[in-house]
């Protein structure tokens, strides 16, 4: 028996020495909603009652959440980004939120997200403050996992300001070792490499080892400029992203902008459908009690989600390039192959580019059936010689699509769904 335990023990230490950060958490691409793009640091109760960064704000989102579609279509967490503390930790050092702001605290808070079915996130801060200026966790690392723990977060964002960023690479994985020592399930979202990008090399191996996502590069602002310098980023970068992206590791470009103030229709369709290609977290961060509904359609599409949502966990990638239209691809389960045509360009018509399915990777099956992702509607059935022709509006808009083989003879159904696949 004891050797049975000891034998069974030392597979165990081997599995762990091999995949570090097995959680078994976020084994797909995160879904939720976040405070800080919508509304940053707003800690003027008085003045913006429904938009400081309060207890009531994350009820009244978590109310919505559970009761307009998002917890339904797949959007679980919830979480309180900066500003959320207390300018002074408590007498015992442990973290404490705004007493005004969070009169119940916030452990009662998680307990009223749970109550919805949702799951709650929190943030702190590696360095010695966090962004807003609130207390940092650097020398409290271990205190401040088990006040989490004790909290009952499932969902931990670990920001990197006012901190060294050599330390890092020894501090993430230290702060993960202490979260895995409460026993409690935590989401671990680092923002270490965007910290480190620009200046020093970061080592995408590690990160993935320790953290459940991370975000990579510069916070997202609501507008065009900013999504589009974000995707042509990650798409520079996409070689070497791709390597370590995969079920339980995510690489993170940022907040969802769509329901906001900044980005068109086609530029909010464009970021569902980009975020989708490239599997990156799926969280939201805008007025759920005030969204108008041609926003919530986007975000709620249960294409787009499944595309995200694919098991395989596969990074798509920026492809090609033809006429300046630039062409996305992700595979999926099924040999289906999802695709987005991204039209950055400015420049008042729509463009037209006929494309080779073979230069799309469509070669190896007889024919697919397209179908156009936001309706699921069939566009045509196409043999492997056959070129497709795409429309994409201008000004950031896109043109989506899937293709699933198909037999050459076989008659496709005119609308199709990727939900549940
Ligand atoms: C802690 O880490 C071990 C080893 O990687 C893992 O098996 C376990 O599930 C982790 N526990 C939590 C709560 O994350
Ligand atoms: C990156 O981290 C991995 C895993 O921790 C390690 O084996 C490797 O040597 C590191 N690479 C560099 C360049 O430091
Ligand atoms: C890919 O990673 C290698 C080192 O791991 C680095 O030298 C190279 O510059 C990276 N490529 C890009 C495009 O960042
Ligand atoms: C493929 O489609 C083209 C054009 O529709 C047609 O000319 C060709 O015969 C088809 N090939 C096969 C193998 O069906």
């Amino acid at each position: 028996m004891i050797l049975k335990i000891l034998t069974v023990f030392i597979a165990l230490i081997q599995i762990t020495h091999i995949f570090s950060l097995e959680n078994g958490l976020a084994r797909t691409p995160p879904m939720g909603w976040m405070t800080w793009q919508r509304f940053r640091c707003v800690t003027d109760c008085k003045n913006f009652p429904d938009e400081c960064i309060s207890e009531k704000l994350i009820r009244d989102m978590a109310d919505r959440m559970a009761e307009d579609g998002y917890l339904e279509a797949g959007y679980e967490y919830i979480i309180v980004d900066d500003c959320w503390l207390a300018m002074k930790r408590d007498e015992n050092k442990r973290l404490q939120p705004d007493p005004e702001r969070f009169p119940s605290g916030i452990r009662a808070l998680a307990d009223y997200v749970h109550s919805k079915g949702l799951k709650f996130g929190i943030y702190e801060d590696y360095g010695t403050l966090t962004c807003g200026g609130y207390p940092g966790s650097i020398d409290h690392l271990e205190l401040d996992a088990q006040t989490f723990a004790e909290w009952t977060v499932d969902y931990l964002k670990l920001d990197g300001c006012y901190a060294d960023i050599k330390l890092m690479d020894d501090g993430y994985p230290l702060m993960g070792h202490y979260l895995n020592k409460t026993n409690r399930q935590i989401v671990y979202s680092c923002s270490w490499p965007a910290y480190q990008e620009g200046t020093i090399q970061p080592n995408y191996t590690k990160i993935a080892e320790y953290c459940n996502l991370w975000r990579n590069y510069d916070d997202i602002d609501d507008h065009f400029g900013s999504l589009n310098d974000i995707i042509q980023w990650f798409a520079s970068k996409q070689d070497n992203l791709s390597l370590v992206h995969g079920p339980g590791a995510w690489n993170d470009p940022d907040m969802l902008l769509i329901g906001n103030y900044g980005l068109s229709d086609g530029q909010s369709k464009a970021q569902m459908a980009i975020w989708s290609i490239m599997a990156a977290p799926l969280i939201m961060s805008n007025d759920l009690r005030t969204i108008k509904k041609w926003h919530s359609n986007i975000l709620l599409n249960k294409n787009l989600i499944s595309i995200n949502q694919d098991r395989l966990g596969l990074m798509g990638k920026r492809i090609l390039e033809i006429n300046y239209i630039q062409i996305w691809s992700k595979t999926l389960v099924n040999d289906i192959v999802a695709f987005v045509f991204y039209n950055p360009l400015p420049y008042g018509t729509p463009r037209y580019i006929s494309v080779p399915l073979k230069q799309l990777g469509l070669d190896k099956k007889d024919a697919y059936n397209f179908y156009e992702t936001f309706s699921g509607d069939l566009i045509g059935k196409f043999n492997r010689t056959d070129f497709i022709n795409i429309k994409v509006d201008p000004s950031g808009s896109v043109f989506a699509c899937w293709a699933e083989p198909t037999k050459l003879a076989s008659e496709p159904k005119t609308k199709s769904t990727l939900w549940k696949i």
